[in-house]
């Protein structure tokens, strides 16, 4: 605690956690071994974070674990009983813990024609899974969010793009251009890895401690609104 330019007592708990936000924390990452998964591992491990990558891409998943002192599961989350393996051996290795839970939704589920309809339904659902997810554990002090990424050129987002434009050259900040261009009101700028691992970090960290059953939109604004019609703004 001290005392703010006016005088009150304010809490500096939050600014002072800042340099190591996990610190002693445990976290499984499904789909760690790459694109989103391994830059929120690598942002989680810098952040304090014993980190657990659980993935079915084995040499990759271990090779990431051991460069950020971290362990490797293979895990098919199709399979239960897998993903109950992944989690008894972060209890095991660092005990247990209360905890957050963060899904992965995306842009797709607010918005139509970014994605097939599967993916469209599939991310729909997640969305409606995290909240009464968070209804269901908040009892038990566990939070239960959502991160929607939009545009982000992991390995998945690449090789979509490659297809679509008959393109099979087409490199990671190309498509980040082609976002930044056209699905980004922050015009230019298309999202990066570390912007999603970034938004993670906050849902996994204390400083998100009154937050739960929330969708974390992490896409330059592009579904919350229209820039075809920006030139009413100009003088
Ligand atoms: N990249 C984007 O722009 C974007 C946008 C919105 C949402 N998302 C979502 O973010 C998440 C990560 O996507 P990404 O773009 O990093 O993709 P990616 O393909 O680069 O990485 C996905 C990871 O998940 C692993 N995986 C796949 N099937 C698995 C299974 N059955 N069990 C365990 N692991 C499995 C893969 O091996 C890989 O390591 C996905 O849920 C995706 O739908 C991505």
């Amino acid at each position: 605690m001290k005392m703010d330019h006016t005088g009150e007592t304010v809490d500096t708990s939050v600014q002072m956690l800042s340099p190591m936000r996990l610190r002693g924390k445990v976290a499984v990452i499904t789909g760690g071994a790459r694109g989103i998964g391994a830059a929120t591992a690598r942002v989680f491990a810098e952040n304090g974070a014993h980190v657990v990558i659980a993935d079915i891409l084995n040499e990759l998943g271990a090779s990431l674990a051991e460069s950020i002192g971290g362990r490797y599961v293979n895990c098919d989350v199709s399979k239960e009983e897998e993903v109950e393996s992944a989690v008894k051996l972060a209890v095991e290795w660092k005990g247990k813990h209360g905890g957050t839970i963060i899904c992965s939704s995306s842009s797709a589920a607010i918005m139509g024609g970014l994605a097939s309809h599967s993916y469209t339904m599939s991310k729909e659902a997640i969305l409606g899974l995290a909240r009464s997810t968070a209804c269901e554990l908040g009892v038990y002090g566990i939070r239960v969010n959502c991160i929607s990424p939009h545009g982000v050129p992991s390995e998945m987002l690449v090789s979509e793009y490659q297809k679509f434009l008959g393109n099979m050259e087409l490199k990671p900040d190309e498509v980040s251009s082609i976002v930044g261009k056209r699905g980004s009101l922050l015009h230019g700028r298309g999202g990066r890895l570390e912007d999603v691992a970034q938004a993670v970090l906050f849902l996994a960290s204390d400083e998100s401690g009154f937050i739960t059953g929330h969708n974390l939109v992490i896409d330059g604004g592009y579904t919350s609104a229209c820039s075809q019609m920006s030139f009413i703004y100009k003088d």
